[in-house]
């Protein structure tokens, strides 16, 4: 395997730290559409701004401070389509990411029907997309502040302080109660949260806000789709590759986890030598391409300077894909290959042949040893290349510096390896400490100590239970572990439920209204890639980052959410506008 892109030598030397990225919603091959087709607006009120069909709204700095009077303009993007008057808002966040790529995805269905398009139609909606404060294009951005040409706020941490959850929060209130969109004047005053339901949908972290805003402002958002939302902030976060782990043969999970033991080991207590060899070795692997072909030079300089973490995160690279993907997708070749010493092609027992299978129940370490473990392990990385599927996400470098902001500040969420876990498949060398530092390094002066997560975790964290919320999740999405449908140890281990609790009423604390999507990973639900040309999405190359590789998730979820709602929005407003809404669309509800 040649470099990820996420690991170019650069990076490694310069940060080692891999940022604990929630993801974004694009595949390589849809961003080849020409976005600029699906222009914007943003908020503002006196003066709107009309770039592109996009509106721009003025929104305070600051929203707790009455004598700070600077304002800023936020972008969103609709589609008034199936609107009829008196219909709901669908708004979709778009949270840590330039939201301008996902327009084409979420309000025009550019592969396939979306969520927030499909409650549209189905109620005469308006779907919206906000973006969140300091994130969008270097160019054209919701950024209050300036930013240089990587993307990072020049006024540093003085800008960056305005990027807390509680200022994010208040964005959408505000926005949803001055909400004046261009061309639809005569229903400004009716398109208000007082008259009509705003809901929210939203995967990952914008899955977490329409949580906290159901427990913030249940006045303005009056429902929320939250998927894969790990609401529960934890500064500690081994537990990331622990659902990875879980989703694994046995054999490959054994023997991921005695490789890790042994690297460690050696990088601990094992002389130079050994840790040179070890190095190089590893580092050859990285650098070859499959067919066995050995890079012609290897440079020892290069493999011998590397970090006990750079080390540590080459361990990783198997699971590079894995919260996108799932094992099946994006893992199990790798434990082909490893499990079978690169003989996946001799006709065995385990795929329809009849010579005796090559990969043993308990794995290589425990059958033969851990040399052989580690030879095969070192083949399996060396034969996977993942340079078709890595080739870079959409550029998008506000989010580089924001999202490490907040999850320095507020969120946490590193990704450690734990070494008192007896299935750690993470080095212990990524540790608490190297995420601290790598934030420290980045924001000098400008943060807490440590993430200050008792912030976003006074909404209830993973305890939250509002009323009228669905919240869907991958069996095996990593988040899950932080999630309210968490099964991990300390978590409150809730039971996940199909019942639709009534309106305006929470569920029993010890349960969660929504579904588990099984063999599923992360927001595998909030739209549905159609490709007939590849129809299993196998091809990562093509279907790249973060797409559903199933479009199970969106139709279940879809017909949960919407049968949800149908229950709900007749008692908004006092019940009014069940009798509005029957007479509006007759026969809808
Ligand atoms: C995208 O569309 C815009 C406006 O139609 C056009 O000016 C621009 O050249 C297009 N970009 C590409 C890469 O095709
Ligand atoms: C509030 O804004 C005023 C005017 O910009 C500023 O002087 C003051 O320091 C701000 N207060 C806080 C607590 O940030
Ligand atoms: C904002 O506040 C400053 C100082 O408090 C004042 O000089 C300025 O006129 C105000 N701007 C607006 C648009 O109100
Ligand atoms: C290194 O050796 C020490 C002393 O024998 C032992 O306690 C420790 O667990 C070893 N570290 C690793 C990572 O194996
Ligand atoms: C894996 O098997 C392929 C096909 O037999 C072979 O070309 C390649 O050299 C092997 N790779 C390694 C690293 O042994
Ligand atoms: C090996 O890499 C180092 C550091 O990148 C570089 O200075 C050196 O010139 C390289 N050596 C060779 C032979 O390419
Ligand atoms: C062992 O590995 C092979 C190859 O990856 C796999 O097909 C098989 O299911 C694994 N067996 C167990 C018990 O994990
Ligand atoms: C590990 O097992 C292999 C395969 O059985 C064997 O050839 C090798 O000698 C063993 N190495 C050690 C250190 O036991
Ligand atoms: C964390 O935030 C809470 C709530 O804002 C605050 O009371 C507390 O002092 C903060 N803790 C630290 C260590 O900054
Ligand atoms: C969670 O609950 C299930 C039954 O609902 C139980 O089997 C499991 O052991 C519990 N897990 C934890 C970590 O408490
Ligand atoms: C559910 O949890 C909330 C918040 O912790 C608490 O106020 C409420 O009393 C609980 N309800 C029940 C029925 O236990
Ligand atoms: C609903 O009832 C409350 C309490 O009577 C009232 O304050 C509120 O204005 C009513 N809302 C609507 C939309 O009629």
């Amino acid at each position: 395997m040649t470099l990820v892109s996420l690991l170019t030598l650069a990076s490694v030397a310069a940060a080692s730290i891999v940022a604990p990225r929630l993801p974004t919603y694009l595949s390589k091959r849809e961003i080849s559409i020409n976005t600029s087709d699906y222009p914007a607006y943003t908020i503002g009120k006196l003066a709107w701004s009309y770039v592109q069909g996009l509106f721009w709204r003025n929104i305070p700095f600051d929203h707790y401070n009455a004598s700070d009077n600077r304002t800023y303009s936020n972008r969103y993007w609709i589609n008034d389509q199936h609107y009829k008057a008196g219909g709901p808002v669908f708004y979709f966040d778009a949270g840590e990411q330039n939201a301008h790529p996902l327009v084409a995805y979420f309000l025009h269905e550019a592969s396939g029907p979306s969520s927030v398009m499909t409650l549209a139609r189905r109620l005469s909606g308006l779907a919206i997309i906000f973006e969140h404060r300091f994130y969008g294009d270097l160019d054209s951005n919701s950024s209050p502040f300036p930013v240089d040409a990587t993307g990072k706020a020049k006024a540093g941490h003085e800008a960056y302080k305005y990027l807390t959850t509680e200022q994010s929060l208040q964005d959408p209130v505000y926005f949803a109660h001055h909400f004046e969109p261009p061309g639809l004047e005569r229903y400004w005053s009716l398109l208000n949260p007082t008259y009509t339901p705003w809901i929210w949908l939203g995967g990952s972290y914008p899955g977490i806000r329409g949580a906290h805003m159901r427990v913030r402002n249940p006045e303005t958002f009056f429902a929320t789709w939250a998927s894969s939302a790990p609401t529960e902030a934890a500064v500690d976060m081994w537990t990331y590759y622990a659902q990875a782990e879980r989703s694994m043969t046995r054999n490959c999970s054994a023997d991921y986890t005695h490789v890790t033991n042994y690297v460690d080991s050696v990088l601990a207590n094992g002389t130079h030598a050994e840790v040179d060899s070890l190095r190089l070795e590893l580092y050859t692997a990285v650098q070859s391409s499959p067919g066995g072909k050995s890079p012609s030079n290897i440079n020892k300089t290069e493999a011998e300077s590397l970090s006990n973490v750079d080390v540590a995160y080459y361990l990783l690279l198997p699971l590079s894909f894995y919260q996108y993907y799932g094992f099946e997708a994006s893992v199990q070749s790798f434990c082909d290959i490893m499990e079978t010493f690169n003989q996946t092609h001799v006709r065995t027992t385990s795929n329809g042949g009849t010579a005796r299978s090559l990969a043993s129940d308990s794995g290589i370490a425990i059958t033969y040893n851990i040399t052989t473990a580690w030879q095969a392990f070192l083949t399996g990385i060396a034969e996977i290349d993942y340079d078709s599927v890595t080739s870079p996400s959409p550029a998008d470098p506000l989010q580089g510096w924001s999202w490490m902001w907040q999850y320095c500040s507020e969120y946490g969420y590193y990704q450690r390896g734990n070494p008192q876990n007896p299935h750690t498949i993470e080095s212990k060398f990524i540790s608490l400490e190297s995420f601290q530092a790598s934030c420290d390094a980045t924001f000098p002066g400008g943060l807490p100590s440590s993430p200050n997560v008792s912030i976003p975790n006074k909404y209830g964290g993973w305890h939250i239970n509002p009323s009228n919320i669905m919240f869907s999740s991958g069996e095996f999405d990593p988040w899950r572990a932080l999630s309210p449908a968490s099964i991990e140890r300390g978590s409150p281990n809730r039971t996940t439920v199909q019942v639709i609790p009534a309106c305006n009423v929470s569920p029993a604390n010890d349960t969660i209204f929504g579904i588990i999507y099984r063999d599923m990973v992360h927001v595998s639900d909030m739209r549905a890639l159609l490709n007939t040309s590849d129809v299993n999405h196998q091809n990562l190359s093509t279907v790249g980052f973060s797409s559903p590789i199933s479009t199970e998730p969106f139709y279940a979820g879809m017909s949960l959410f919407q049968g949800a709602l149908e229950s709900w929005l007749p008692c908004f407003g006092n019940g009014t506008y069940g009798r509005d809404m029957v007479s509006q669309f007759p026969g809808r509800l």
